[in-house]
């Protein structure tokens, strides 16, 4: 394939062109991104989900139950645990010592490191507690630390406590423990609530994220993020969508959320830290508003909107108003006085699920036209962006955006590569990703295990048709993006893990987008020569001075190389790139499986010389993934 690139002619791209989607499911934020290691801290009830004791077990006989009391933690959170000493212990010789141990989300990674640990009591007590992390298996104490009592009769008092275990745990399958004297607990029992211990955190924020998964993200070079879902925004009815005011503000005043995959969600991964990880990871957010539509169908009539949009006003002035606006100082009193940057607003969440194509007409002729025009008023900058797509059937009204959403087979991702060459309106792909295998069955069948070889392959292709019309896609996003192996919904996931970080598992797809999202185009340029089995973009950065191809081969004729002469006008002879390319194994299905550890990627990196003139000659394998740069070498 021989391939001509001008050196004007182009479009400026947006910039931000490959991120991700995130919504807690597969415990993707609960016990996920989120650190905290403690499941079931605060004994949340919900709508679905009664309050319960899940992951607590009592040590010593103690007897653990829930309660209502008269005096809770907060409004917020009505329920704790009571903690009594049980019958055989009183009146054993063997200890007075009783506590509770939790099991974290499926285990806890123990190394030597300062854990920060708290808890609220309510009770008198006289005596001290014990903070500790265990084997789970043998009960080895790993480290441990006293907390003097504080606690009241009449009121709820925080403990607080840091932790450095003195070695390291040889697993995972860990437990924190806590206990006291029953002997010194003048009313018989206990109460607690907010029982949390974190691990050091992702840039060493409070309340922040694990780590490793946060450094796994972070090395994908994602520059969109778009919150907070998908699904978790619509909430399962009407009563119960994703409310930003319940995830702000000190833990003890988060209600938490019943979540749509499943399980209760703790409200810890709150919109601050949402935004707080958008700025350290240096990503444009896209921030999806309640616009009164359920997963179940709910939806709420012309004039009861209101409230939802100045809600969505207050959570835009929230994120990127001034210290002085109502629900700025609110941010900056949170500890960010600056307001983050906010350029795009989503109006809630794939709308057309709801009965399309009719949903245009009966839920959308009024709710997306009133959030448009409320926000452009107030933020003429924002640009707002509908939660369905012109393929949906929509009629986008102006200034709107429509958001895209493919999840598909590879043969599906590549067929689309010219999808967007003739479109007009502004779109977002806000999910994306290969998920059935090829054969046409789609969601006939399952979701494949995880991403596998050929499906990546297929994502690039779309990608790259993505980036060719960059001044009309704002970027692409991949849905969802890590599963805790341990409990999920959704098994195509960018990253697995589980509690040992060492599991933490970077998929197929991890290794295209990261290659594609290693070299930003500022602007794409026009190139001859047609399309498939090579499917390729051409530009160049104004940052870095490079010029940039990026290709994938998808299905050549008899699976044969593919053979490219390159050249770039302006680009002279003895010009060296770099050249990277990814293959895979000769199964197409083949994955990156986190319990094996085996990558199946191989990254071949090389420097190309143009020739005499001006050409650079190499030859691409059938189903690989290939990026160019001259400013690498
Ligand atoms: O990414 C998983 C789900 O797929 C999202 O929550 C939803 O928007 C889509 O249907």
């Amino acid at each position: 394939v021989e391939i001509s690139v001008s050196s004007e002619g182009g479009n400026a791209t947006s910039g931000h062109q490959y991120g991700f989607l995130h919504e807690d499911i597969n415990n993707s934020g609960d016990g996920g991104l989120y650190a905290e290691l403690v499941r079931n801290r605060a004994f949340q009830v919900s709508e679905t989900f009664p309050p319960t004791l899940e992951a607590w077990y009592p040590v010593n006989g103690a007897q653990l139950s829930l309660k209502n009391l008269s005096t809770p933690l907060s409004e917020a959170l009505p329920t704790s645990m009571n903690v009594a000493a049980g019958n055989s212990t009183r009146y054993s010789n063997s200890t007075t010592k009783v506590g509770f141990f939790n099991d974290g989300y499926w285990g806890m990674d123990v190394k030597v490191q300062t854990y920060s640990g708290s808890f609220w009591v309510l009770g008198e007590y006289d005596g001290s507690f014990t903070a500790s992390l265990q084997s789970n298996i043998t009960g080895e104490v790993f480290g441990s630390v006293k907390v003097e009592s504080q606690s009241q009769p009449d009121e709820w008092i925080e403990h607080t406590f840091e932790l450095t275990p003195f070695k390291d745990a040889p697993s995972s399958n860990n437990t924190f423990v806590i206990t006291f004297d029953s002997v010194g607990v003048s009313s018989g029992s206990l109460d607690f609530n907010v029982i949390s211990l974190f691990p050091p955190t992702y840039k060493g924020r409070k309340n922040g994220m694990r780590i490793d998964i946060a450094e796994a993200l972070e090395e994908l070079h994602p520059t969109l993020f778009r919150i907070p879902g998908g699904n978790m925004l619509e909430g399962l009815a009407n009563t119960s969508w994703w409310d930003w005011k319940n995830s702000i503000g000190p833990l003890k005043d988060r209600p938490g959320f019943s979540g749509v995959w499943e399980y209760q969600q703790t409200n810890g991964l709150g919109l601050m830290e949402y935004l707080q990880f958008a700025e350290d990871l240096g990503m444009e957010l896209v921030v999806g508003v309640y616009d009164g539509l359920s997963l179940n169908g709910d939806v709420t009539p012309q004039d009861e909107l209101q409230p939802f949009i100045d809600d969505a006003l207050n959570e835009i002035e929230f994120i990127s108003g001034s210290a002085d606006s109502t629900w700025g100082s609110v941010r900056a009193e949170l500890g960010h006085p600056e307001p983050f940057p906010l350029k795009y607003v989503e109006v809630g969440n794939e709308d057309w699920l709801a009965g399309a194509p009719e949903s245009w007409t009966t839920f959308k002729a009024y709710r997306f036209p009133m959030f448009l025009e409320a926000i452009n008023e107030a933020y003429p900058d924002i640009q707002v962006i509908s939660s369905g797509s012109y393929y949906d059937g929509y009629d986008m009204p102006e200034p709107g955006a429509g958001d895209y959403h493919v999840y598909a087979e590879p043969d599906t991702l590549v067929s689309e590569f010219n999808k967007f060459d003739n479109i007009t309106t502004l779109h977002l792909i806000g999910e994306m990703a290969a998920v059935h295998p090829n054969g046409g069955i789609g969601w006939d069948g399952l979701l494949m295990p995880f991403p596998w070889w050929g499906g990546a392959v297929g994502e690039a292709v779309s990608l790259i048709g993505y980036e060719r019309n960059t001044d009309r896609i704002i970027g692409a996003a991949y849905a969802p993006i890590i599963r805790n192996m341990n409990r999920w919904q959704w098994s195509i996931t960018m990253i697995q893990f589980a509690a040992d970080p060492a599991l933490t598992t970077r998929s197929t797809s991890w290794y295209v987008w990261e290659l594609m999202a290693a070299h930003i185009m500022t602007d794409t340029l026009p190139a001859t020569s047609d399309f498939d089995p090579l499917f390729y973009v051409a530009g160049k950065s104004d940052k870095t001075g490079g010029h940039i191809f990026k290709a994938a081969v998808y299905n050549s004729t008899d699976g044969a190389d593919v053979p490219v002469k390159l050249a770039f006008e302006g680009v002279g002879p003895g010009t060296a790139a770099e050249l990277t390319v990814l293959t895979g194994p000769e199964n197409p299905y083949s994955v990156n499986d986190p319990f094996t550890g085996v990558n199946v990627v191989e990254t071949t990196k090389s420097t190309v010389t143009s020739n005499e003139q001006g050409v650079f000659e190499f030859d691409l394998p059938n189903l690989s993934v290939a990026v160019l740069d001259t400013s690498s070498a």
